[in-house]
């Protein structure tokens, strides 16, 4: 067994619109090792996203614990969060948050900028669109480029930094087959050069095989899927 490196405990979500509160995530727990890919896959509306954005505390979940890096996290305040997901956590969202203003290589430099790293990150990124097929976009913006040339910008945003943890929502979403075979053959190469752990949400059954660990969300918890 690896190191853990992520740990829910116990999870309860639920969004009040006033009349009605809907419970999403309840008494949900999980487990990451370093090194590791899992898979989730869930019915549309299932909670796959609130459950993504609790693990890369982009959201506080109404009770249970989230730990990472053996950090328990929601007892951080909104500035070390911050610095905690920089450092450590790398997001590719179902509908990309790419910023508009910006170039597609800049977008994707922007965590870089943020951490202060070296230039030589350009280099990578310059390798990265060009493994992604994207190199003729690099200056395009995000209004310019495809929803799937969209996703490729955004996962090589989300690998950047090199995070111990990459949390990827529906990363084949709007992927043609060929770029969805090329973007599961760069998840599983990333996870195997850099010992990242991956977390995948998906409808596409070719990437739930990519899971080590697979699990289904249904009805707030996870099920271990074979
Ligand atoms: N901010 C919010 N306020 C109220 N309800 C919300 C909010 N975000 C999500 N929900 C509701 O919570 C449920 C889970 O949403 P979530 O986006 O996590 O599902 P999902 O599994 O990612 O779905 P999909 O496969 O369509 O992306 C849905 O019923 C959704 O309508
Ligand atoms: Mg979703």
């Amino acid at each position: 067994m690896g190191e853990v490196i992520l740990t829910a405990r116990n999870i309860f979500k639920s969004y009040d619109n006033g009349e009605k509160t809907l419970s999403v995530l309840s008494d949900l727990s999980i487990k990451v090792e370093e090194n590791q890919i899992i898979t989730i896959t869930g019915q549309s509306g299932s909670g796959k996203s609130t459950l993504l954005n609790i693990l890369g505390s982009l959201d506080k979940p109404d009770f249970g614990e989230v730990e990472i890096d053996g950090l328990n996290i929601l007892a951080l305040n909104d500035h070390e969060i911050a610095k905690i997901r920089n450092q450590k956590i790398g997001f590719v969202f179902q509908f990309h948050h790419l910023l508009s203003e910006f170039t597609a290589i800049e977008n994707v430099l922007m965590p870089v900028w943020i951490r202060n790293s070296s230039s030589q990150k350009k280099d990578e990124a310059v390798d990265l669109f060009a493994e992604l097929n994207l190199s003729s976009k690099m200056n395009c913006y995000p209004n310019q480029l495809s929803g799937g040339e969209r996703s490729r910008v955004a996962l090589i945003r989300g690998i950047i930094n090199k995070p111990k943890i990459l949390l990827a929502d529906e990363p084949t979403g709007n992927l043609d087959e060929k770029n969805a075979l090329v973007l599961i053959e760069l998840l599983k190469k990333i996870n195997n050069d850099f010992n990242q752990s991956i977390i995948i949400t998906t409808h596409n059954p070719d990437v739930a095989k990519l899971g080590y660990s697979k699990y289904n969300l249904a009805n707030g918890v996870l099920k271990a899927v074979r």
